[in-house]
């Protein structure tokens, strides 16, 4: 490992982690998901701050194995484009990166890897085998919170109502032992059953979105029957499952979760009207408001609501929880999610910048959480 791959700020003031020492953080970003472009954009905020707090950093992109990657090249990478970049399918360079010395050599990994196998678990159980430390939720959790439908199945046993829905399984025809990961219910229903499956939500507008994507990629509003089957077939290119969903009106709101505590709730208000991929990313393309304007007690309901649900699922450390308010007030829990975006203008930060807490602050604390 060259001395290249380092670097540190001497003048820097020390992390708190530990008084006077300095960590060795791995930070894991890019990977093949269709959120690739969000990962390399939020891994190099994190790895930089990291790096001004006076830790040492490695930046490694798993899409390109083990090579630690200088902030010079990842600072010229980190670029969203207009539309996700098309999923690569390749594993063998996760495995060389997990096992690479700059992991390796990290006293902890801090996952920046957005949808896809850093954020289902996949990373997860890899960095567990290799005995690392490692940011935010571990395995099972991880992997719940990435399957929508699995994640609303717990959130009903705890009572939290989540919008309606029915699945339609692109391998409903293969025998079930010879089915993807992803649990299959009887009342799911192949793509040429999808018209009756909606109309059994109560009819149109409906959800349709791919079961474990990101980024509202994949997802689209139908508004009437002949829209049904394109929009299933574009979830269905992200996702063996695809999940149609009573349309909430209303407002959006979400709740970011860290150490235990619910931070601020924050109310998102797109210009196109839609939390697309546009309005997640593009500059001025949303409104924010944080703390939400919404009663003291709804607050409070939804700040409980995001610990239920993180409990629930079993996440750790830190995440997100998104919800539709409906016009009568009700809120509904879309998902949770357990590496959530982390540039400096993502929702995470902006709660945490509400309760005092900076962005530096907030990644160390993330990382110590981890390393105790
Ligand atoms: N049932 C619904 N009713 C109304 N709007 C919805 C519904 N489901 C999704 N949406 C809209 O689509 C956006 C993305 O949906 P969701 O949070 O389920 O998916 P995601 O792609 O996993 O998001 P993230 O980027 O947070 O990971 C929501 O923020 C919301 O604006
Ligand atoms: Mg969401």
């Amino acid at each position: 490992m060259g001395a290249n791959v380092f670097w540190r700020d001497s003048h820097a003031p020390p992390g708190r982690i530990e008084e006077g020492v300095h960590v060795r953080i791995a930070v894991l970003y890019g990977g093949t998901s269709a959120e690739r472009d969000v990962s390399l954009v939020s891994g190099l905020a994190v790895g930089l701050t990291l790096a001004e707090r006076g830790h040492d950093v490695l930046l490694v992109d798993p899409a390109e194995g083990d090579s630690p990657i200088g902030t010079r090249e990842a600072a010229a990478a980190a670029l969203i484009n207009r539309d996700p970049p098309a999923v690569r399918h390749e594993t063998g360079s996760a495995i060389a990166a997990v096992r690479g010395e700059a992991v390796r050599s990290a006293d902890v990994v801090f996952v920046m890897l957005h949808g896809g196998t850093g954020e289902d678990g996949t990373i997860q159980g890899l960095l567990e085998l290799a005995g690392k430390k490692y940011t935010g939720s571990g395995v099972l959790a991880s992997a719940l919170a990435m399957d929508k439908r699995a994640s609303k199945v717990i959130l009903k046993e705890v009572h939290v109502p989540t919008p309606q829905w029915r699945v339609v399984t692109l391998e409903r025809e293969l025998p079930p032992d010879t089915r993807g990961g992803s649990p299959t219910f009887p009342a799911d229903v192949a793509v040429d059953e999808a018209a009756g499956a909606a109309n059994e939500l109560g009819g149109y507008p409906i959800i349709v979105k791919p079961n474990d994507q990101g980024s509202t990629v994949g997802l689209t509003v139908v508004k009437e029957e002949r829209q049904l089957l394109p929009a299933v077939k574009l979830a269905g290119e992200y996702s063996r499952h695809v999940l149609l969903e009573t349309y909430i009106p209303g407002r959006e709101l979400t709740v970011a979760v860290l150490g235990g505590k619910a931070l601020p709730v924050i109310e998102i208000a797109p210009k196109s009207g839609i939390y697309d991929y546009e309005s997640k990313y593009g500059k001025g393309m949303s409104e924010y408001t944080c703390p939400a304007e919404i009663p003291e007690l709804l607050s409070d309901q939804l700040k409980a609501s995001a610990l239920t649900v993180f409990a629930a699922l079993g996440c750790r450390g830190y995440g997100r929880v998104d919800y539709r308010l409906s016009p009568t007030g009700k809120p509904y829990c879309l998902e949770a999610n357990t590496v959530p975006g982390m540039t400096e203008l993502s929702l995470v930060p902006m709660a945490a910048a509400a309760v005092g807490i900076s962005f530096g602050e907030l990644v160390e604390r993330i990382a110590e959480m981890s390393l105790k």
